[in-house]
């Protein structure tokens, strides 16, 4: 416990925190993207999919209660590491540094965070808390994809993901320690792919099925 307190009250103990639960995030959307991409073949693929996941049972449960309390660490630190930033730069510098160079997603990191909890606030509404069955969860993605502000605001949604994942890929290998000139260039770079497969990946299913499906 004690361990917890001061790794929480340091400044390289809030890092770290966030690095972990981010690549735990970044483990989760693979995931989820593979199962997302059974949606391109159809309702046949998709329901076999959802009832393989769900048969999993407890377990479920359990991935399920690990990302909440990954969730809640992630909200909590960004949040006190925002509002910290902002406490200790009353004037803001004209020019902002940052290791890996000023990007449209490390200028933007808490903002893009914060839109980001909105979405998944949204998402869950939409998807899990709404009543479904394993068959009828296609349908329901569907109805939700028939309404053209829903796919504009998941696709915009995604886009945020993608510049969020973009910064935080590079800045979490950074806090865990791999920070050599060599490899850092490949890192930022392995960012980039991953968020573009991301918001590409995740961004063009509620365009597939309002417009293809
Ligand atoms: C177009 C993109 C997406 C689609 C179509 C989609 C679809 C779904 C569906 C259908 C579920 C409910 C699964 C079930 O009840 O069995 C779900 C759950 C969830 N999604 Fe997504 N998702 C998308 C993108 C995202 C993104 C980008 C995130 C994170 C930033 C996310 C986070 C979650 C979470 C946390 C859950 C709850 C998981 C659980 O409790 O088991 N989703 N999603």
């Amino acid at each position: 416990m004690n361990w917890l307190i001061s790794t929480l009250g340091s400044s390289i103990g809030k890092k770290l925190m966030m690095a972990v639960t981010g690549l735990g995030f970044i483990g989760f959307l693979t995931v989820h993207l593979v199962g997302n991409l059974t949606l391109y073949s159809g309702q046949d693929l998709f329901t076999s999919y959802v009832k393989q996941l769900h048969a999993l049972g407890p377990l479920i449960t359990l991935a399920e209660l690990g990302l909440l309390s990954f969730a809640i660490i992630h909200i909590v630190i960004g949040t006190l590491l925002f509002y910290k930033n902002l406490m200790a730069r009353p004037i803001r510098y004209r020019v902002k540094k940052n290791a890996g160079g000023r990007t449209i997603g490390s200028a933007t990191q808490p903002y893009t965070g914060f839109i980001i909890l909105a979405f998944l606030i949204l998402h869950l509404l939409n998807f899990h808390f709404a009543e479904h069955t394993n068959k009828s969860l296609y349908k329901l993605i569907s109805s939700v994809f028939a309404n053209p502000l829903y796919v504009g605001v998941y696709v915009i949604a995604m886009i945020v993901v993608a510049i969020h994942v973009s910064h935080g890929f590079w800045s979490l290998f950074q806090t865990l320690g791999a920070n050599h000139p060599k490899y850092m260039p490949l890192i930022q770079k392995l960012g980039i792919a991953v968020s573009l497969v991301f918001g590409i990946g995740f961004g063009f299913v509620p365009i597939f099925i309002s417009f293809i499906a």
